[in-house]
């Protein structure tokens, strides 16, 4: 097999049949085929079967009964099925034109690079499809944000949060990837040094049904961006700020009602211990969680430390205040600053310590493999 399309597929029903006859239409004459991967809850998984009963090409559907990472989990698990040189990873909603299929696949082989990237912000390119001026605006911002963050990884790229591209499958470690959200391409191109080309393409109006993006995913590309660039200490530190922000919303809010200042501080303090401890699990450390123990003692073991903390952090806090002339939120903002650093470090050495895969030998001239690979659980860092 020379291509592989992997389309990812939430309840995409109606565009099924007219995506087929058009992927099929624009890779006449090559040995191709086409991957789903189905996490839909319609008949979605119907329609590609019907579809490929008349289909010229293999048509195959993965169907995911737990599924793991959204779209680029998909995607993802569509790459690892194929055996193809070439995968295109596309959308299954027609906003990516099949038709620019042959000039993705012909940059890549003439200019021989590793990824071909469908741009809608290159001469002949527009992202006219997309819904609304709000779409557009977080779009150009990510698009600056993102490039900004990897100049060199990303020099060559106009579009790395777009879902449409060519890429040679063994020019990627498909074990590096950490797939979450919707942004599969910026996983790909900032863990792996590749070579890149653009094509243009202008990004069409959804068919039917409608778009899965919305603020969940604008926050795991947050955290997958902030993840990537500083490692996982940034996606704790994402969530820690949020939390510290909440906590001081939340104190200054009790005392406007009138509530004495340390009440207050208690309060926003066992709200945002429990918030943080669920948004830590489900996007920071989801990949570790079968390593730690199980649920409660995880969260017991966060609540002991984040308790002590915030017990510790109180009295410094009555003691600054009643001695000093620092207004309370302000004392209590660099109280959270403080606890944050000992914070990570506690909950990645101790609540999600990954287990040892061997036992450890003290000969300390060849430290054990899996110190190495601990190492990798911590964070691997883009090259
Ligand atoms: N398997 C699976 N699982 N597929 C999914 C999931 C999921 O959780 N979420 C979305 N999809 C599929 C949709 O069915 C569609 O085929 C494709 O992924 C894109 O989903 P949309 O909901 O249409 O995304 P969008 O149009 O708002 O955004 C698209 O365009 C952006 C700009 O190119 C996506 O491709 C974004 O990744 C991209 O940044
Ligand atoms: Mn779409």
């Amino acid at each position: 097999m020379q291509v592989s399309v992997i389309v990812p597929t939430f309840n995409e029903a109606p565009n099924i049949q007219e995506l087929v006859d058009r992927i099929q239409q624009s890779l006449r004459g090559r040995q191709a085929e086409i991957v789903f991967v189905d996490d839909s809850t319609d008949d979605t998984a119907d329609a590609i079967e019907k579809a490929a009963l008349t289909a010229e090409l293999p048509v195959r559907v993965i169907q995911r009964t737990q599924p793991v990472g959204g779209l680029s989990g998909a995607v993802l698990e569509g790459l690892k099925a194929s055996t193809s040189e070439w995968c295109i990873v596309m959308d299954g909603d027609l906003q990516h034109p099949p038709e620019v299929i042959p000039a993705l696949l012909t940059s890549g082989i003439e200019q021989d690079v590793d990824v071909v990237v469908a741009s809608r912000h290159v001469d002949g390119g527009s992202s006219a499809g997309l819904s609304g001026r709000v779409r557009h605006l977080v779009s150009n911002s990510a698009t600056i944000l993102t490039r900004a963050m990897f100049p060199t990884r990303l020099r060559n790229c106009s579009d790395p949060m777009t879902g449409f591209f060519a890429v040679r499958r063994a020019s990627i470690d498909l074990n590096s990837l950490r797939p979450r959200g919707f942004k599969i391409l910026l996983e790909v191109l900032a863990r792996n040094p590749l070579k890149v080309a653009e094509e243009p393409f202008v990004f069409g109006v959804r068919r039917a049904g409608e778009s899965k993006a919305d603020f969940r995913q604008g926050l795991r590309f947050l955290i997958q961006l902030a993840t990537l660039r500083f490692g996982r200490l940034s996606g704790f530190a994402v969530i820690g700020a949020l939390g510290a922000l909440a906590n001081l919303a939340i104190m200054a809010a009790l005392q406007a009602f009138g509530v004495w200042y340390l009440l207050a501080a208690v309060i926003a303090a066992a709200i945002t211990i429990v918030s943080n401890f669920l948004l830590q699990e489900r996007f920071v450390f989801n990949d570790l969680r079968t390593e730690g123990r199980n649920v409660w003692m995880r969260f017991a073991q966060s609540l002991a430390f984040n308790g002590g903390e915030t017990t510790l952090r109180t009295v410094v806090l009555w003691v600054l205040v009643e001695s000093t002339p620092i207004p309370s939120v302000i004392a209590q903002g660099v109280l959270l600053a403080v606890g944050f650093v000992l914070r990570f470090v506690y909950h990645s050495r101790v609540v999600y310590r990954p287990k040892l895969t061997t036992s450890v030998s003290f000969d300390l001239e060849n430290v054990p493999y899996s110190f190495q690979e601990q190492q990798a659980h911590d964070g691997s860092q883009p090259r």
